[in-house]
């Protein structure tokens, strides 16, 4: 067998070389496997220094926390992902009470609302936080440094170890979305908590909720009732569909803010409204309802523009979903409105805004409300391609520049739709394949030109569900690539560095497995699992 015997320059060479472009970079090599580099965290902190020894949660660890129901809650959801495989009884006490264990303190500084430090070392953890989101977020990061064991829902044999150190981190981004469309098929309460507990581990903090399209209306509204009832009656394929009662949509908002994500809820309008139209023929210009639709066209519907019902209707609606939904924003849509004339367009998003801001929300609408409008403070969800005609852009970087928010969703990057390639057995293809690499290797600070860096508010990974159906058809579409937008949403831009994410991003397949995750075991990533 031929020996290669790597020169010792070279090696050193090598050395420094890995040492310097690694965002692990304070992290010492260490020989104990059952040790996580501080810093192997998905996203990427924005510091990280590694000094002294590790700490280990024992038998009589406690998890004690600042005498306040938030922080507390943060304490008691630490320890129901780590009793049942530590099988430790981890009390969440008071922290006056002693020192040592894991600490979730309230107090810190110049680290933001979501920012927060994590100090780690033989005596003890302590996570510091100006709010109970930078606790929330801190306590994430910790879940990733313990073995992916952790995640079992059976006793492992451990060692349960962190590596000593500290890390301070906070968001590059307020606005860090994921999207589910549950319109085209339908997912239970369950399967969105599955995946709310999903995008928690990402510091994930938006869950929009595509709530109307041609193929399904999702959620119960009282002055227009046969919008659930009927409208919400079928899906892509022509399956049973389903819709959330009021009582269901507060558990999916409760159950988000219970992992510091704001639901953001949306119905589409003008287009895209098919299953409204059906069930009331009054919107519709002709005074005729038409079938529902089962099939996956786009842009044949238009809710009628020049009908005084038309925005008693939206007017009902706004205000029912406004006083059921705690967060900012509402989506309005406006996308692919191909049925509604320019005019038309103009004139529906001059009226329908404004009843946004009556009911105290701010407006999000696709990107081709900057073609109208925008309200003051309205964003604009852009969701072009590379491809996108540029006088399109333009109208974006407008808007931007006459104060509109933008929050980036390019179509070729974060559409978790797309396939990852040819083979890909679920997902669509207009936007073009989108690999694990290309959805993570952008940057939202530049990407759209004309756009000021102070208008981006952050990113969105969509995912569209017409030809998915059960979690698992989610879950494979999702991971991958949802770690990587989450990283550009949260990580400073210094620690882009697709050689070490794609590292970082294949030392989480054993805790997806541990989760019971599927995902899909692109070639682009250095697995380490069979
Ligand atoms: C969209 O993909 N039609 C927003």
């Amino acid at each position: 067998m031929r020996q290669h015997r790597t020169p010792r320059l070279l090696c050193t060479l090598l050395l420094v070389a890995a040492a310097s472009i690694s965002v692990v970079g304070a992290a010492p090599p260490t020989a104990d496997k059952t040790v996580t580099p501080l810093g192997q965290v998905i996203p990427a902190p924005a510091s990280v220094q590694a000094h002294g020894t590790p700490y280990r949660i024992s038998t009589d660890t406690r998890i004690r926390v600042e005498d306040s129901s938030e922080v507390r809650k943060v304490g008691e959801y630490l320890a129901d992902i780590l009793r049942p495989s530590t099988g430790y009884r981890l009390p969440v006490t008071p922290s006056a009470h002693g020192q040592g264990g894991i600490q979730l303190r309230l107090g810190a500084k110049g680290l933001g609302a979501e920012g927060y430090r994590l100090d780690s070392g033989r005596s003890g953890i302590t996570i510091t936080a100006a709010e109970p989101a930078g606790l929330f977020y801190g306590v994430q990061t910790l879940r990733q440094l313990l073995p992916a064991s952790v995640e079992e829902d059976s006793t492992q044999p451990g060692p349960w170890l962190v590596a000593g150190g500290t890390i301070e981190d906070s968001p590059r981004y307020a606005y860090r979305g994921v999207m589910l469309d549950v319109a085209r098929h339908f997912f239970t309460v369950d399967q969105v908590k599955r995946f709310i507990d999903e995008m928690a581990l990402y510091k994930v903090n938006e869950l929009h909720l595509h709530l109307s399209d041609d193929q399904g209306w999702r959620i119960a509204i009282d002055s227009w009732p046969q919008l659930a009832t009927y409208g919400g009656s079928t899906q892509v394929g022509g399956g049973q569909g389903g819709y959330y009662t009021k009582a269901q949509y507060k558990e999916i908002v409760r159950y988000a803010s219970s992992r510091h994500l704001e639901v953001v809820p949306e119905i589409d309008m003008p287009g895209h409204t098919n299953a409204a139209l059906a069930s009331y023929p009054e919107l519709n210009c002709d005074g005729v309802a038409p079938p529902l639709y089962t099939g996956t066209d786009v842009g044949f519907s238009s809710l009628c523009v020049s009908k005084d019902v038309t925005y008693d209707f939206a007017d009902d609606v706004i205000r029912e979903l406004a006083a059921i939904t705690p967060g900012e924003y509402i989506h309005i849509g406006g996308d692919e409105a191909h049925s509604t004339p320019h005019a038309d367009y103009l004139a529906f998003m001059e009226r329908v805004q404004p009843i946004v801001a009556k009911y105290g929300k701010t407006v999000v609408g696709w990107h081709q409300l900057a073609g109208a409008s925008p309200a003051p403070g309205a964003l604009l969800q852009y969701w072009g391609l590379d491809g996108t005609d540029p006088a399109e852009k333009e109208q974006v970087a407008a808007a931007a520049q006459d104060g509109a928010g933008v929050i980036l969703s390019p179509a070729d990057r974060t559409y978790l739709d797309m396939k990852y390639d040819k083979d890909t057995p679920l997902g669509q293809d207009w936007a073009g394949f989108v690999e694990v690499q290309r959805a993570y290797d952008w940057d939202p600070g530049n990407y759209l030109a004309g756009v000021p860096g102070s208008a981006v508010k952050g990113v969105e990974a969509p995912l569209w569900s017409e030809t998915l159906v059960t979690s698992a058809d989610i879950d494979y579409m999702v991971f991958p690539r949802l770690p990587g937008v989450a990283e550009l949403g949260w990580s400073p831009a210094s620690t882009h560095d697709w050689d070490t994410y794609k590292v970082r991003l294949a030392a989480q397949a054993p805790r997806w497995d541990a989760l019971g995750v599927g995902y899909y075991k692109s070639p682009q990533v250095p697995w380490t699992t069979e």
